[in-house]
């Protein structure tokens, strides 16, 4: 049999997948990663705990499996992005916690660079509109906050990276600094064009170049992990940020193709070929994992609150006990009885962009229940999502391109059927769940595969690739449309936080 691990770092936990050849799952395992908040708007994670859950799942998998690492023919690597981890050289100490994409505490830096007119260079180059959610200026934050960390930074004793890097200096006993070219596009420091680190994009951030990871395709040689820490020698031969691997799990490798992950938010991503496109609607430009040394791209963009609402419907409004009860309790009713709910909690992300929006709940009769509130949020991740689908096709239209043809869905809340068929309902295409459903990692097992022959090419794994279930739109175009503009005036309502 032939095995390949994926190792899965995200936000709120470390996972491990034993794949087989044929991208099916053996075994998995998973662990809590704590979150640290020092003050509000700041998150931080402990690098240690990082590396010490991950390492702890990739061998609590392989012993699930029955096999040792001797068996695994590769081992891929996906991870939450833009995580920005520093560590020294030479004790492999890090110097501070990693700062979490979700820290705002680099928005003054931000508001600077916007303020001195760096927005379309920086675009142009990159791809990203200028935000905190970016690593470069966390790590311009930590040269300037932690005490002596720019001057050993300067002498080329510190290292930096995203969590991508972090685990592979581990796993190779500290002998490879290396990173992918879909996580080093989230830095807000790479040219995406020739996917080199940027002198002038260094200069504005003063980042020593010194710090920084050697930048490689998605797929080959990461290095080799060493004897002692799964038993055997693997070799690393994949690598990718999370979303863009779930982009490649879902075999989305041609311009057109799109997935939606539904998790605590959502992400949606549409594969743009080779070809870079500026959006007009809000969206970001992102490095899609590239197998080989030509550049990728993906349109990218994201729903803050998506199954965090059922979250809040379960812990704010005790609605429910358990996540799970939600489908149940939106089916009590036919429909949402006029009820519409914006979850704008922590603001509107693309298209909209309101960062001081608060939420809404608009429509409420005498008659309306918890049942048409619950329903009403569930349909709110559906309707985020499909002003995010309409604002990629409106770019993809302007871009001489076709609108997206179907979407494929994964992430956690992509198994309630009622969400997925008012999904497709809404988009008038077919919303496809997947046979297996832990794309990410499926994502980082394929490039992996790839490095070792175990798949030819793209073209092998298209043909891999299962649907499980196709929702297919039932209602007509119209009244879609009406209900989309209904969400429109909805969001047109939100009201701006205080405070
Ligand atoms: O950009 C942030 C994203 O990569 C985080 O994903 O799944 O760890 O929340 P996740």
């Amino acid at each position: 049999m032939t095995y390949l691990l994926a190792l899965d770092q995200g936000t709120s936990s470390s996972r491990s997948i034993v794949f087989d050849a044929h991208g099916h799952i053996v075994a998995q395992a998973q662990q809590e990663l704590p979150q640290i908040y020092p003050q509000p708007g700041w998150v931080e994670h402990d690098p240690m705990l990082i590396w010490r859950t991950q390492l702890a799942t990739a061998r609590q998998a392989l012993a699930q499996a029955g096999i040792a690492a001797r068996d695994v023919r590769a081992l891929g690597i996906t991870n939450q992005r833009e995580t920005t981890v520093l560590w020294n050289r030479k004790t492999g100490e890090p110097v501070h916690h990693a700062i979490v994409w979700q820290d705002r505490r680099a928005e003054p830096a931000c508001a600077q660079l916007r303020a001195q007119g760096h927005a379309d260079a920086i675009q142009a180059k990159t791809g990203l509109l200028i935000d905190a959610y970016f690593s470069g200026t966390k790590l311009q934050w930590l040269l300037d906050n932690v005490p002596g960390a720019r001057a050993a930074a300067e002498r080329g004793e510190l290292a930096f990276g995203t969590v991508d890097s972090w685990l592979i200096w581990q796993l190779t006993g500290g002998q490879r600094h290396v990173t992918d070219v879909s996580n080093a596009s989230r830095t807000m420091l790479l040219n995406v064009h020739t996917n080199q680190w940027d002198d002038e994009l260094l200069a504005l951030l003063r980042i020593p170049r010194a710090l920084l990871p050697e930048v490689l395709p998605s797929s080959g040689d990461f290095g080799r992990t060493d004897a002692g820490v799964l038993g055997a020698c693997v070799a690393i031969g994949g690598v990718a940020g999370d979303q863009q691997s779930a982009l490649f799990g879902q075999a989305c490798f041609k311009a057109g193709m799109a997935k939606n992950t539904y998790g605590t938010g959502c992400f949606m991503l549409m594969h743009t070929g080779q070809t870079f496109q500026t959006s007009r609607n809000g969206l970001l430009t992102t490095s899609a994992a590239q197998p080989g040394r030509t550049p990728e791209f993906a349109l990218e963009g994201s729903v803050f609150v998506g199954g965090a609402v059922v979250q809040w419907l379960r812990d704010g409004l005790r609605a429910i006990s358990a996540s799970s009860e939600v489908q149940s309790l939106a089916e009590s009713v036919p429909d949402s009885g006029g009820v519409m709910m914006v979850p704008a909690f922590t603001g509107l992300g693309a298209p909209y962009w309101k960062p001081d929006a608060r939420g809404t709940i608009t429509g409420l009769t005498r008659g309306t229940t918890l049942a048409h509130i619950a329903r009403a949020a569930l349909e709110s991740i559906a309707y985020q999502s499909a002003a995010l689908l309409a604002a990629m096709g409106r770019d993809a239209v302007a871009a001489g391109g076709a609108p997206v043809s179907e979407l494929r869905v994964d992430g956690g809340a992509c198994v309630n059927d009622l969400l997925m068929q008012f999904q497709a309902d809404l988009l008038g295409i077919p919303v496809v769940r997947p046979a297996v459903v832990e794309t990410t990692a499926l994502g980082a097992a394929y490039l992996a595969g790839l490095s070792c022959g175990i798949y030819a090419d793209t073209e092998e794994l298209a043909h891999l690739w299962r649907a499980e279930r196709r929702f297919l739109p039932t209602l007509e175009r119209a009244r879609a449309a009406e209900r989309m503009a209904r969400w429109e005036h909805a969001v047109a309502q939100t009201a701006l936080g205080h405070g």
